[in-house]
């Protein structure tokens, strides 16, 4: 039999069904807390599509009608699937060697001065082929699906030159073929200085800006282009060249900006129209009234916070009572955040940063999906959308970042097909 689309699916009475139903933009201030719900709702499903959203009762005629294959959702919630919109997931091996040297004392910055750090994930990805890349990422992939993950943003960036960043791309796009999740391709195109650069980062810029973009570009290997704008990383003005080479190559830009240092990224990234500044820790107050006046997405990264073990969290709370648009994501990476649940991301978000459990949701779908800037099409469930969403065991959606560091999620639907259940 020749493969054919998804079947009809009818989730039917789900205890609360998180529709998060709106407009495809960013939500903003008390918007962020509204998650139109619907108590005993029901999603019916065609194809990879999502037919109707309502009560289970005003959707019982349609789903017999279809011949929809039930689906019991009694004392669970159902909402969209997670989006990811920052991850590293291509790497080759641990750092738990860094893990213990911080456990120990030393500092993110001082190891990445001494030869660690993304230096270190350059060198194990430098001995890598594309299938060991893609069978190490594949592993996690399955994870992310489990933990209820629908939409996954990867970045490059631990090729750390031309042909490298070429094959981490190249392997991204070789993990997508046959996955059953959605990858998001971001070309990192300047994270660290590779040591045989040092000393003359203008003319790494230059050999990034005339080979590795229009390279990229050419095999159409990435959606974005993002760079780490940071203290000890890259300056503003290298950075700003670098998006405006990727965007006359149609790249869009998004940017890791204030993780270690206010340097001026955040601004850089509002000047650019950054799809997205990610991390944000050490913004000033003059920087959260322009996000809050700005489309780019403020994307919040606490797994890095709470993996590096610092007390102090970004500013969750000011960014969206200023009206900024917040977006939480995993930072999937070996060196500061080795998590990929997005259900552990929203207890840090409510518990350190003060989010409500609403906010966190929303935060996490269609937020996300803005940052990804493909919120038409994910990020809520909304009658002609995309049928990407999740299961979860719990009767009120606040357990989920209550009940922390445990998987809820029982069952994850991608594109309207049943990509993991819980045996
Ligand atoms: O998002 N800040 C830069 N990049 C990553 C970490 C990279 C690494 O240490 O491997 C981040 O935290
Ligand atoms: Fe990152």
């Amino acid at each position: 039999m020749p493969h054919t689309s998804p079947p009809s699916f009818f989730f039917r009475n789900a205890a609360q069904l998180l529709t998060l139903s709106g407009p495809p933009v960013p939500r903003r201030g008390a918007a962020l807390g509204e998650l139109g719900m619907i108590p005993r709702g029901g999603v019916l499903t065609e194809g990879v599509t999502i037919l109707a959203v309502g009560s289970t009762r005003s959707l019982e005629r349609q789903a017999l009608r279809l011949r929809a294959e039930a689906i019991d959702c009694r004392g669970r919630v159902v909402m969209p699937g997670f989006i990811d919109s920052h991850t590293h997931l291509i790497f080759a091996g641990s750092r738990v060697d860094d893990y213990e040297l911080r456990l120990r004392g030393k500092t993110y910055e001082e190891i990445a001065q001494a030869g660690g750090g993304i230096q270190s994930s350059a060198r194990t990805i430098r001995k890598s082929g594309i299938p060991s890349l893609v069978e190490h990422a594949r592993k996690f992939l399955d994870q992310f699906a489990a933990h209820g993950t629908t939409t996954v943003e990867v970045k490059s960036g631990y090729g750390l030159d031309i042909a490298q960043e070429l094959k981490v791309l190249r392997a991204i796009r070789s993990l997508q073929t046959g996955a059953a999740l959605e990858l998001v391709p971001t070309l990192l195109a300047l994270h660290a200085l590779p040591s045989s650069f040092r000393g003359r980062s203008e003319k790494y810029v230059e050999e990034v800006i005339t080979r590795l973009v229009p390279g990229v570009a050419h095999e159409k290997l990435a959606e974005f282009i993002d760079c780490f704008c940071d203290r000890g990383a890259f300056s503003v003005e290298d950075c700003r060249h670098v998006f405006d080479a990727g965007r006359k190559f149609g790249l869009t830009p998004r940017i890791h900006a204030e993780q270690l240092a206010r340097t001026g990224a955040t601004r850089l990234g509002i000047e650019v129209d950054a799809a997205s500044a990610d991390h944000l820790d050490k913004l000033s107050a003059g920087d959260i009234r322009a996000l809050a006046r700005s489309n780019t997405v403020a994307t919040l990264l606490p797994g890095a916070n709470f993996h590096l073990g610092l007390r102090q969290y970004p500013p969750a709370r000011k960014l969206i009572d200023a009206g900024a648009a917040v977006a939480l994501a995993t930072d999937f990476n070996p060196g500061t955040s080795p998590t990929l649940n997005m259900q552990f991301i929203m207890s840090l978000a409510c518990t350190q940063m003060r989010m409500t459990p609403a906010e966190a949701i929303a935060a996490s779908t269609v937020n996300g999906a803005c940052a990804l800037r493909r919120a038409d099409r994910v990020g809520s469930l909304e009658a002609g959308k995309q049928a990407d969403l999740i299961v979860l065991d719990v009767g009120d959606y606040r357990e989920i970042p209550y009940y922390f560091a445990v998987n809820h999620c029982v069952m994850t639907v991608k594109r309207g097909k049943i990509v993991y259940a819980r045996k």
